[in-house]
């Protein structure tokens, strides 16, 4: 048996603007999805998914995600998870040269699904580095970054793009620009999250923005200013030293422009009422700064706080559903599940 374990991400900023060729800077963080892979001696693949958002399942089928049999959870979800998971087994055999090899694989998850977090990049990466491994294979990270993309590309019928499978893949805090993708070296970042228990469509979310930017040329350069932001706080990470402690004054200039972004956001029409409820409960707190992370329209917010005050705010808030510290997580996929840091428990939707 192999396990992996691949952690989550949040938007420290960009998301939406690198749709239309920004960059965007993603942070994976201590929150992860692991993946048990035991080889068959059939080409059968065996799922247990017991430890998501969702109910858990089991579901046995013979090489594709067609002809399963009847299981007792909502079918999109289930559709939209045994998509991810068969399209991680077609990479790994591809990447074995073992067409027929089968698997029993068990996923389970501390990250909620779909809400701005990168749950189907950390089950995906993570699928491909066990079933690989378990083959006999060890893929580079960046090649097994590539894979993920790929698997993730055809669930999502081409609307992924590389922020969430390469940051998941890599750890750390990483630049998407296009097809150029980049670790930066950064001090840890004392992350809060704050999630409504909701989930937007990102389809809609981007078509949205795409009808204001074509309408509209203040929407258009409301997407350059984001892209100017994501300059200015790479630009803040890479002069930090990546050794120490974050210093109060970097905390303050990202926060500073993590609120900017969330104004730019929330002007493009992709925040809501609970986004913005969770991301002045955070400020008022005492965050450093605060904003909706990933596609937008519900889901999760990410603030800037060392101390305890804002997750405890957020538990507080009214559309809150649960709220958690999560360090920057250095280490990105990683074989075995030893000292996953699952920051401090959620209070409900990851389990
Ligand atoms: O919600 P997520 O984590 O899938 O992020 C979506 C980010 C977008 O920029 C809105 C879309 C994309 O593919 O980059």
């Amino acid at each position: 048996m192999t396990v992996s374990s691949a952690p989550g991400k949040v938007y420290l900023f960009g998301e939406h603007a690198v749709v239309y060729g920004e960059p965007a800077v993603p942070c994976a963080i201590e929150r992860r999805a692991r993946v048990d892979v035991e080889a068959r001696a059939d080409d059968h693949v065996r799922v247990r998914a017991a430890d998501l958002s969702l109910d858990g399942f089991t579901v046995e089928y013979t090489g594709s995600t067609d002809g399963r049999p009847d299981v007792d959870v909502p079918r999109p979800l289930v559709d939209a998870a045994m998509g991810y998971v068969d399209a991680a087994v077609d990479q790994a055999r591809d990447a074995a040269d073992a067409p027929d090899a089968g698997f029993d694989i068990v996923v389970e998850s501390d990250i909620p699904l779909g809400a701005g977090l990168g749950s189907s990049a950390a089950v995906v990466v993570a699928g491909i580095d066990a079933a690989t491994r378990e083959l006999g294979h060890e893929l580079a990270p960046e090649e097994l970054a590539d894979r993920a993309f790929r698997a993730e590309y055809e669930v999502q019928d081409g609307q992924a793009s590389r922020a969430d499978t390469f940051c998941s893949a890599m750890g750390g805090a990483v630049r998407v620009e296009g097809d150029d993708c980049r670790a930066i070296e950064t001090p840890s970042l004392p992350f809060v999250v704050g999630f409504d228990g909701g989930a937007g469509d990102t389809g809609e979310l981007v078509a949205g923005v795409r009808r204001l930017r074509e309408e509209y040329e203040f929407a258009a350069d409301t997407v350059e200013s984001i892209g100017d932001i994501v300059r200015r706080g790479e630009e803040l990470l890479r002069a930090a030293d990546p050794d120490a402690p974050p210093t109060e004054e970097l905390l303050v200039e990202l926060g500073r422009l993590m609120d900017f972004d969330h104004g730019l956001l929330e002007a493009l029409g992709v925040s809501s009422r609970s986004l913005d409820a969770m991301v002045w409960a955070a400020r008022d707190a005492g965050a450093h700064g605060a904003k909706l992370t990933g596609a937008g329209g519900g889901g999760c917010i990410v603030a800037l706080d060392s101390t305890p005050g804002s997750r405890t705010a957020l538990r507080f808030t009214p559309g809150c559903e649960d709220a958690f510290q999560a360090e920057l997580a250095t280490e990105g996929v990683r074989v075995g599940d030893a000292g996953d840091a699952k920051g401090d428990g959620p209070a409900g939707a990851a389990r």
